[in-house]
């Protein structure tokens, strides 16, 4: 799409974001299974369920911008992120290196997420979109919220109250 002013760039990146949360919804629930520690697989599982919720609501958002279903953009950087995991996983035989591998990855997933949500949620405010800037501002928490828990799962091991 070609992008004439800060509009444009905003659903552009909107569309962006909607790549990575699709993507993710659909590499979840194969990396729960690489996942020994309970705890850890039970998180990327309901973290999973969370980012469909994530994509539908974004989608809702583009869909309310009148921005179609099929102007979307592959966003190549989670493209990356991904395939670098899954080479990780493969890469690691011993389960409790493999988990700490897979938390690594999915704290660098969360990150960038939080990265594109934080940008996007600004400038929604910017725009006067408050809708958008209250559904986004609310991913970027839940998404918060999910990085601390991989941390505390790293750190202090297992059984963990979810957020
Ligand atoms: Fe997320």
């Amino acid at each position: 799409m070609q992008v004439n002013d800060f509009h444009d760039l905003y659903i552009a990146e909107l569309s962006e974001l909607r790549s990575v949360e699709t993507q993710l919804a659909e590499h979840l629930a194969d990396l729960a299974t690489q996942a020994t520690d309970k705890t850890l697989s039970n998180a990327i599982r309901t973290h999973r369920s969370v980012t469909q919720t994530h994509r539908d609501r974004i989608n809702t958002l583009l869909q309310d911008h009148g921005a179609s279903a099929g102007n979307g953009h592959d966003d190549a950087s989670m493209h990356a992120i991904l395939a670098e995991t899954d080479k990780w996983v493969g890469m690691i035989g011993d389960s409790d290196l493999r988990d700490a591998g897979l938390i690594a990855s999915l704290q660098r997933m969360e990150h960038y997420e939080i990265a594109v949500l934080g940008t996007l949620a600004s400038w929604a405010k910017k725009l006067g979109y408050d809708r958008d800037a209250t559904v986004l501002s609310a991913i970027l928490q839940d998404d918060k919220a999910a990085d601390a828990y991989l941390t505390d799962i790293a750190t202090n091991g297992h059984d963990r109250p979810p957020p």
